[in-house]
C-alpha cells in the first residue's frame, strides 16, 4: 500500500474535519488529540462534503441530513446514511500526517446461530434501514423482506423534488442499498396472533418476529371528478414517473393542499415552467405548526417565484373530459388545470393488520420499543409512539429510519429506546429548510438572522425552553443542535451555540 504525505499535524484542529485531496480521491482528515483518523470525504447517503459537517460528542454529523457517524471508526450511528464511512490507514511522523490509498477491512460480523424467521413488510425507509440493520448485526436467521413496488428500495424523498421537476429519471431515484426486496408482493393480511402473513397471490408464511413498516397510503379527495386523468397523488415512484410524464405536456398546474410535499411539487413544477397555483383552506401555510411568520416567509418564496395561492377554500369538484381541465373551487373561482396534484394527507397502510390496537387513525400503537404486540414491530409514518410521554405520529424521513433502526435491534434483543430528536427537511426554489424537533406546544418565538433573505434560524421555545427550531442556510449550527438537542435545551445556551457558528 502507498502512503502519502497529506498535511502536517499543526494545521489540523480538533474540532473540525478537514478535506485533503490525494492522488486517488478526496479524504477527510480528523483529529482526536495527536491521533488522526482518515475517511471517505463524501457522505455515503447523498454526497455531502462531511468538512463541513461538525465533529462533536464523538461524532461526525453531516451536514445535509444529520447521519452521524464514529469518529474513531467512521461506523454509521444515525441514518439516513446506512453504512459507515470507509477509514483509511493514517502514520503520524515528526507532526507529518500520511495516509494509505487502500481502506482498512472492516471486520466481517459473525454471524450467530439462528433458526428464527423474521419478516421485514416495507421496503421504504423505516424497512430498509431495518434490513441494513439486522445484517449489520449478523442476523442468521431467515429474512422475510416483503413489498409491493418492483424497483428496489429507493429514497422517495428525491420524488418531489428532483423527479417531477424533470431533473432526475424515476428510475435514476438512489437506491437505498446495494439489494432489494426478496419478495415481490402485497401482504393482505397479517394475523399477529397466529404469526403469519398471506400474500396476495395466496402464498403464506409464518414468523418468529415481524416489523410493519409500510409507511402510509396516499389517497385523491373524495370529490367528483377525482377519477380524471392528470388527477395524482405523490407517494411512489410510479406517481413521480407519471406526473412527470404529465408535466412534460402541461402549462398549468393545480396543487391541492399547502403541505411540506404539496408546496415541494409546486416549486418543483413551477420550475420547471409552469403555471402553479395552490388550493389551501389556510391563509398562511404550515401556520399551525412553524407559526405565521415562518410560514408566511415560506409561502412569499412561493409567490417571488410566481406560484398563486388561492386561500381559506378547498375543490368542490374537477371538470374536464377524460382528462382534467378545469378545478372548481367552493368560492366559486374556476382554475385551469392541465394537472392536479392532491396533497392532502396519507392514512397509515395498516389494513391487513388483525389483532393490535390501532389508534384512530389506523396508525399501530407501540411501546418505546416500537413493539405493537408480542412477536409485532412497527416503525415509520405509520406508528403512534410515546413522544415526551404524548401518543404522537410523526412523518419523517430520518425518524422513520431511526425506527427501523431502533425496531431490528430491540428484536434482535437490545432494550434500547428512541433517545433522539425528530430532524426534517424540505426544498424550495433552491432554499432548503431544516427543523429540530417536534413543535407542538411553543409558546415565543426568537429569531436570528433574516427570513426575508432565507437566511435565519428561530428558535420555538416554550416559555424559556427549546422545543424545536427551524432554520434555513445554517446546516452547522443545526448539525452541532441535532446533537446537543438529545437533552433538554435552554433558550440562552441555544443562542450562545448558534452566534458561536
Ligand atoms: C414525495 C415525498 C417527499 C418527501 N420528502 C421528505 C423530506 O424531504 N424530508 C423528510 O423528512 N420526509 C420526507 N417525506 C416523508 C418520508 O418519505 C416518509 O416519512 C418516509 O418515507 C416514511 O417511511 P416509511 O418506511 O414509514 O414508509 P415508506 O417509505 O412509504 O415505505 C413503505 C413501503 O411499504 C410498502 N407497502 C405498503 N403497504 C404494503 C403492503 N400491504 N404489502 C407490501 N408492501 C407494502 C410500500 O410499497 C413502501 O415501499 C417525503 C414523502 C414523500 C411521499
Ligand atoms: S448527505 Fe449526509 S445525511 Fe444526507
Amino acid at each position: 500500500m502507498n502512503m502519502r504525505i497529506v498535511a502536517r499535524l499543526i494545521n489540523l484542529p480538533e474540532n473540525r474535519g478537514v478535506r485533503v485531496e490525494t492522488a486517488t480521491h478526496p479524504m477527510l482528515l480528523v483529529r482526536v488529540g495527536d491521533q488522526v483518523r482518515a475517511f471517505q470525504a463524501d457522505c455515503p447517503h447523498a454526497g455531502a462534503p462531511l468538512e463541513k459537517g461538525v465533529i462533536c460528542a464523538g461524532r461526525i454529523v453531516c451536514p445535509w441530513h444529520k447521519a452521524a457517524f464514529a469518529v474513531d471508526s467512521g461506523a454509521v450511528q444515525e441514518p439516513p446514511a446506512l453504512v459507515g464511512l470507509r477509514q483509511y490507514p493514517v502514520q503520524v511522523h515528526d507532526g507529518v500526517v500520511s495516509v494509505g490509498d487502500e481502506p482498512i477491512s472492516a471486520e466481517p460480523t459473525q454471524p450467530r446461530e439462528d433458526t428464527r424467521c423474521f419478516a421485514v413488510i416495507g421496503a421504504g425507509a423505516a424497512g430498509a434501514a431495518a434490513v441494513a440493520t439486522l445484517k449489520r448485526h449478523g442476523f442468521a436467521g431467515r429474512l422475510l423482506w416483503i413489498d409491493r413496488e418492483h424497483q428496489p428500495a429507493y429514497d422517495r424523498t428525491a420524488l418531489s423534488k428532483f423527479v417531477i421537476a424533470g431533473e432526475m429519471a424515476a428510475e435514476d431515484t438512489p437506491p437505498l442499498l446495494d439489494e432489494s426486496a426478496n419478495i415481490h408482493g402485497e401482504v393482505l393480511r397479517l394475523d399477529a396472533i397466529g404469526k403469519r402473513i398471506e400474500l396476495a397471490d395466496g402464498r403464506q408464511f409464518d414468523y418468529d418476529a415481524a416489523l410493519v413498516a409500510t409507511g402510509g397510503n396516499a389517497h385523491p379527495l373524495d370529490i367528483p371528478g377525482a377519477h380524471l386523468n392528470n388527477v395524482f397523488v405523490l407517494r411512489s415512484r410510479e406517481d413521480a414517473a407519471r406526473i412527470s410524464a404529465a408535466a412534460e405536456h402541461a402549462t398549468c398546474a393545480v396543487i391541492i393542499g399547502d403541505s411540506f410535499i404539496g408546496l415541494e411539487a409546486a416549486s418543483a413544477l413551477r420550475q420547471r415552467g409552469l403555471v402553479v397555483q395552490v388550493v389551501s383552506r389556510h391563509t398562511i401555510p404550515l401556520a399551525a405548526q412553524l407559526g405565521k411568520r415562518i410560514g408566511g416567509a415560506l409561502r412569499q418564496l412561493h409567490e417571488d417565484h410566481g406560484v398563486i395561492f388561492h386561500s381559506n377554500t378547498e375543490p368542490e369538484r374537477l371538470d374536464g373530459h377524460g382528462a382534467v381541465s378545469t378545478v372548481l373551487l367552493k368560492n366559486g373561482n374556476r382554475l385551469a388545470a392541465d394537472l392536479v396534484l392532491m396533497g392532502v394527507g396519507v392514512t397509515p397502510a395498516t389494513g391487513f393488520i388483525d389483532g393490535v390496537t390501532k389508534a384512530e387513525d389506523q396508525s399501530l400503537v407501540v411501546d418505546e420499543q416500537l413493539q405493537a404486540a408480542p412477536g409485532l414491530w412497527a416503525a415509520g409514518d405509520n406508528v403512534t409512539f410515546p413522544w415526551q410521554h404524548q401518543p404522537t405520529r410523526i412523518e419523517h424521513w430520518r425518524l422513520a429510519q431511526q425506527f427501523g433502526v431502533l425496531a431490528a435491534r430491540t428484536m434482535l434483543g437490545d432494550t434500547q429506546v428512541y433517545a433522539d430528536v425528530p430532524f426534517f427537511w424540505t426544498y424550495h426554489f433552491d432554499k432548503t429548510f431544516e427543523v429540530l424537533g417536534h413543535p407542538q406546544h411553543w409558546n415565543r418565538l426568537h429569531l436570528e438572522g433574516d427570513l426575508q433573505q432565507h437566511d435565519f434560524i428561530a428558535l420555538l421555545c416554550h416559555d424559556d425552553q427549546v422545543e424545536a427550531v427551524i432554520a434555513c442556510a445554517h446546516p452547522q449550527a443545526m448539525a452541532r443542535l441535532s446533537q446537543r438537542m438529545q437533552q433538554p435545551l435552554g433558550k440562552t445556551e441555544a443562542l450562545e451555540l448558534i452566534r458561536s457558528h
